[in-house]
């Protein structure tokens, strides 16, 4: 496993003191950065329509945020300070982001969201809020001052057009410099002001509400039930009051609609689904030229194989889930797809047909790669 950016605590240590407690500072969490983009690489991320951008500014005492894809033009009109670029899933088209993920994966990858990258020069600052994710906020160059408050009034600011506190009394403060990095657990209220610019990035842990999963699993069944019979009533009696409902109209109806059954494994599979869904602007290139069986398996042999970076791949004890839907696979493959899902890869290999079906499959809607093809 990829080695923890948790400083001198274990992983164990983390969980057990601070995940969904309180936060937590680690200086130089991170040391080695293969990549470190410039404001211009931010700037071409949040000018294509694939990609979820935002630019917040706060002038004259008034907030405005606007959603992507922008004009590289857009930033020339911006002032010195008091603005800030952020862009959402840069996991998706960056290998180092999508690696550095990986060294998160002492969490379950069910419970993770995406990286955002914001960029700020100095006194940019996205204003007093709070998240209803946990999140990792690692600084990387510049200098930001970030101020934290366990305050339980999260009053927002009406008519804002982003989350900005009513109140936001700071209890503690840290200056972050490259490499730290600043863990919260969700609604605990901060606010981040670039010092000296430079970009933050957030590791974020999406922690839906009951509601959102309530109103999804109800879809989730309403595409799957079947209910057998009719309504009936062959002892109907006359009724004096013919605009009440009568009560044994409203117990019949009760008992068919007890029919809507569910189990663990109903939930089970709604949530493989559920938390592999790509989010809507995402898409997959499958190869020009498929390959048969045969031909896919000695590529295979030879290169093995590696996960596209939008590719979300979970499993159960049941099922094999990527993309939103579960994979059609024998059970005898399971062990080499369940690797495939832990490490995003599978080493060059013969590997038996039942594994190599189930790639193919992966491969030919573009959810994998051959692996020196590794996408963008
Ligand atoms: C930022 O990147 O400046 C904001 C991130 C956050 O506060 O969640
Ligand atoms: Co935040």
């Amino acid at each position: 496993m990829p080695n923890p950016p948790l400083g001198n605590l274990t992983p164990d240590e983390f969980l057990a003191k601070y995940w969904q407690k309180k936060p937590l500072l680690i200086r130089n969490a991170v040391a080695q950065f293969d990549w470190l983009p410039e404001l211009a690489d931010l700037i071409e991320l949040a000018g294509r329509d694939d990609v979820e951008s935002r630019l917040v500014e706060y002038k004259r005492g008034v907030w405005s945020c606007d959603a992507g894809p922008f004009r590289p033009a857009r930033f020339r009109r911006l002032g010195e300070s008091d603005w800030t670029v952020l862009v959402q899933n840069v996991n998706h088209h960056v290998p180092f982001a999508n690696a550095l993920l990986q060294r998160f994966n002492f969490i379950p990858q069910v419970r993770l969201d995406d990286l955002m990258i914001s960029y700020a020069p100095a006194g940019g600052s996205v204003g007093p809020h709070f998240d209803s994710y946990d999140v990792f906020l690692l600084q990387v160059g510049g200098k930001k001052r970030w101020r934290i408050s366990s305050q339980n009034d999260l009053q927002l600011v009406a008519d804002a057009p982003l989350k900005i506190l009513e109140r936001f009394e700071p209890e503690e403060e840290w200056v972050l410099e490259h490499g730290d990095m600043l863990y919260l657990p969700p609604k605990f209220a901060h606010e981040g002001v670039a010092l000296e610019s430079g970009m933050t990035w957030s590791v974020g842990f999406r922690a839906p509400t009951a509601q959102e999963l309530g109103g999804a699993f109800l879809d989730f069944l309403r595409d799957r039930i079947e209910l057998d019979g009719i309504y009936a009533d062959p002892d109907l009696a006359v009724t004096q009051e013919p605009g009440r409902v009568p009560a044994d109209f409203t117990q019949r109806i009760q008992a068919m609609l007890a029919g809507i059954r569910w189990d663990e494994d109903t939930v089970r599979e709604f949530l493989g689904g559920y938390f592999s869904e790509p989010k809507s602007h995402v898409f997959y290139d499958g190869p020009d030229d498929l390959p048969n069986e045969k031909a896919f398996a000695r590529s295979v042999e030879k290169q093995g194989v590696v996960l596209d970076l939008k590719t979300v791949m979970l499993y159960d004890d049941a099922r094999i889930y990527i993309n939103g839907d579960s994979l059609d696979v024998e059970p005898a493959a399971h062990p080499t797809l369940h690797r495939l899902a832990n490490e995003r890869a599978l080493p060059p290999a013969k590997y038996p047909t039942n594994v190599i079906k189930a790639l193919l499959a992966c491969y030919e809607c573009g959810y994998l790669h051959l692996t020196e093809k590794q996408a963008e």
